[in-house]
């Protein structure tokens, strides 16, 4: 299902482009899918920009090069996964950690689409799935204890193969915060954002053009309607 979902977004990639490469396992299909077709000579001239050193590790073994924002500020086309997605594609993201460039080179690209199986679609955004929020080492007591009075279970994110929390690619600790229900993704969003030493959240709203979801009956195709991202 993922396969499938990845290989109807890489579909959208042009020769002469320059891609957002997305993190987690469903975009890693789509770098590899991206990767084959630039070997066979069907794509060429296709730099990326990696979301999180995974990403990049996975486009240098598919043989993507490489480039950065400071380059190419302006994206033609980023293709990511999501964690929880809902029919107005309002999406959680940041499961694998890499919400903050996720979402720069997500408001940096002309078009964003979404690849996952159909696990991932949901009727309501944040049940049984926690709102990643990547905060500042520096801030991450105060951070959580305003989180608490929010009213909501923050847990700080520890990992494997490591004693301690989890440290993002930009130095940076991951709270995953816990809501009984996301009424309005917007709303929490800018109260998470306004709390001093919150860096970014992985709510994305009106940030994804197009989805592809894939489902034991075929892909779905699921499109926005409203984009805010910088570009317009
Ligand atoms: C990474 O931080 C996330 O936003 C991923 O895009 C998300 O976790 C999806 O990963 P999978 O495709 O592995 O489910």
């Amino acid at each position: 299902m993922k396969r499938q979902a990845s290989e109807r977004a890489v579909e959208h990639v042009e020769s002469g482009f320059v891609i957002g490469l997305g993190s987690g396992t469903t975009a890693a299909l789509a770098i590899r899918l991206i990767g084959a077709r630039l070997k066979a000579g069907e794509l060429r001239d296709v730099l990326g920009v990696p979301t999180s050193l995974q990403a990049a590790q996975e486009a240098i073994s598919s043989g993507i090069p490489l480039t950065t924002l400071d380059e190419h500020p302006e994206l033609d086309l980023l293709i990511d996964g999501a964690d929880q997605i809902d029919h107005e594609l309002r999406a959680i993201k940041g499961g694998g950690g890499a919400l903050l460039r996720e979402k720069v080179v997500a408001s940096s690209s002309r078009l964003v689409i979404v690849v996952a199986d159909e696990t991932k679609l949901t009727e309501r955004l944040g049940v049984d799935c926690p709102v990643p929020v990547e905060v500042h080492p520096f801030a991450v007591r105060p951070v959580y204890m305003r989180l608490l009075k929010m009213g909501a279970k923050p847990r700080i994110r520890t990992g494997t193969g490591k004693l301690g929390p989890v440290v993002t690619d930009n130095g940076n600790l991951i709270i995953d915060v816990s809501f009984d229900e996301v009424s309005d993704p917007r709303r929490l969003e800018w109260s998470l954002k306004a709390i001093p030493g919150v860096l970014e959240t992985g709510l994305f709203i009106d940030l994804i053009d197009l989805a592809y979801i894939g489902t034991q009956e075929g892909v779905r195709r699921l499109e926005g309607s409203v984009k805010g991202n910088l570009l317009g």
